[in-house]
């Protein structure tokens, strides 16, 4: 080991007193420094201090729909398995073999019975009870007295699944998930409730797409916590609802915050139209709902469809976004008589998308400026993105 080697500190990284600026009131505020966006060094320790204490969105449950199902997620290095067992609940665990440490699953697959290890067979149920050790006392011994099986099951992620996304707690020290999402769920009571959460269905034709983009992941929730930008990146969409049509979202205690329109159209062709939740308040039938709840996940909400927009961060500027929409019953969600509804209600959602691509780049390859602070912030049109800064600012420190 190296004599001056030492483990760095946040404060080798980044500036601590610029990032207690994020803190102040929004008109004398700066944003989160540079480091954060550029500095290899810092993503491992926002890995951890970020995606390993909150609760951190690592799927959608409909990728893995029937028992068996299994499929790896690569957390910035720590290799994760997500595992529909043999009563459909939704398993998440460490994806090492107990034994010596091989990597158990590479690549999306229908599991039989167990999860073998490649390595020297080794083989665990889907709740991650170790079954199996082949030839551990040597030729066709298959037990040993000398080993206890028990303590060598898999290692089990606290995870919980939520209007199907998949949510982990690496570190398994962030409160309760029911009360983490309260607020959100109380905010959202006069949408929807429990049992009409229940009616949401994937659309499996046009229901998912993936964006690659050469940035850090931040910059898409920023990005979509404002409609600042609305004139300039979605002309459009700026047409139908603009600017004052949208209202600011910001959670208490912070944890999410968004934007919410106040002028939904539900797509309709000739006559047809998508199912629409039961519950939904009468007066505000043209409302929709935005909102990023961190780290990173970024969901809408309308009368009509729900969507999931995730974050995968791949590196400290490359970011994997995955789309994910459902519809009210399986009608709207996978019946042929709204396909082309569902398609171009996709194709409206990929455009919008695509259009925050240049907007989340391009403040990329601003921050390799030294002379950039962290920038100012609008005290009226960006007190959502204020807030997710003081958010991750708070997170680290
Ligand atoms: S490392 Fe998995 S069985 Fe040996
Ligand atoms: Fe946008």
């Amino acid at each position: 080991m190296e004599k001056n080697h030492k483990i760095r500190s946040l404060s080798d990284i980044l500036d601590i007193k610029k990032l207690m600026n994020v803190d102040k009131p929004i008109e004398t505020a700066n944003g989160l420094p540079n480091q954060c966006y550029t500095s290899k060094e810092y993503l491992e320790y926002e890995r951890d201090r970020i995606f390993c204490d909150k609760w951190t969105v690592i799927g959608v449950g409909n990728s893995i729909p029937n028992p068996g199902d299994a499929k790896p997620y690569n957390l910035l290095g720590i290799p994760l398995m997500i595992v529909r067992d043999k009563d459909l609940k939704i398993r998440v665990f460490h994806n090492v073999c107990s034994h010596r440490g091989f990597k158990l699953l590479d690549k999306p697959c229908t599991l039989k019975n167990v999860i073998r290890c490649p390595y020297h067979s080794w083989s665990y149920d889907f709740k991650g009870n170790l079954l199996a050790t082949p030839h551990i006392g040597g030729l066709n011994i298959h037990n040993s007295d000398k080993f206890n099986k028990n303590q060598s099951n898999l290692k089990e992620v606290r995870s919980k699944i939520w209007m199907d996304i998949i949510f982990v707690n690496i570190n398994a020290n962030e409160i309760d998930f029911e009360d983490y999402i309260k607020p959100l769920e109380d905010r959202w009571s006069r949408f929807i409730n429990h049992d009409d959460q229940k009616l949401l269905v994937h659309s499996n034709d046009y229901g998912s797409f993936d964006l690659t983009v050469k940035c850090n992941w931040k910059f898409a929730i920023e990005n979509y916590c404002e409609s600042y930008h609305l004139p300039t990146i979605h002309p459009e969409l700026n047409k139908v609802s603009n600017i004052n049509d949208h209202y600011h979202i910001q959670g208490l205690p912070n944890r999410f915050a968004g934007q919410g329109s106040e002028k939904y159209e539900q797509p309709v062709k000739g006559n047809k139209k998508f199912d629409t939740f039961n519950n939904w308040e009468k007066k505000s039938l043209k409302n929709s709902e935005y909102i990023a709840l961190f780290p990173n996940v970024m969901i809408g909400l309308h009368i009509d469809h729900f969507y999931v927009f995730w974050l995968e961060p791949i590196g400290i500027n490359k970011t994997k976004e995955h789309m994910q929409m459902y519809y009210i019953g399986e009608k709207s969600a996978n019946g042929e008589e709204l396909k082309d509804l569902r398609k171009e209600n996709a194709r409206f959602w990929k455009d919008v998308m695509l259009e925050d691509i240049s907007a989340i780049e391009g403040m990329q390859e601003g921050r390799g400026s030294p002379t950039y602070n962290g920038g100012n912030f609008s005290p009226v049109m960006d007190q959502p993105t204020h807030q997710f800064h003081k958010w991750v600012a708070n997170s680290l420190i």
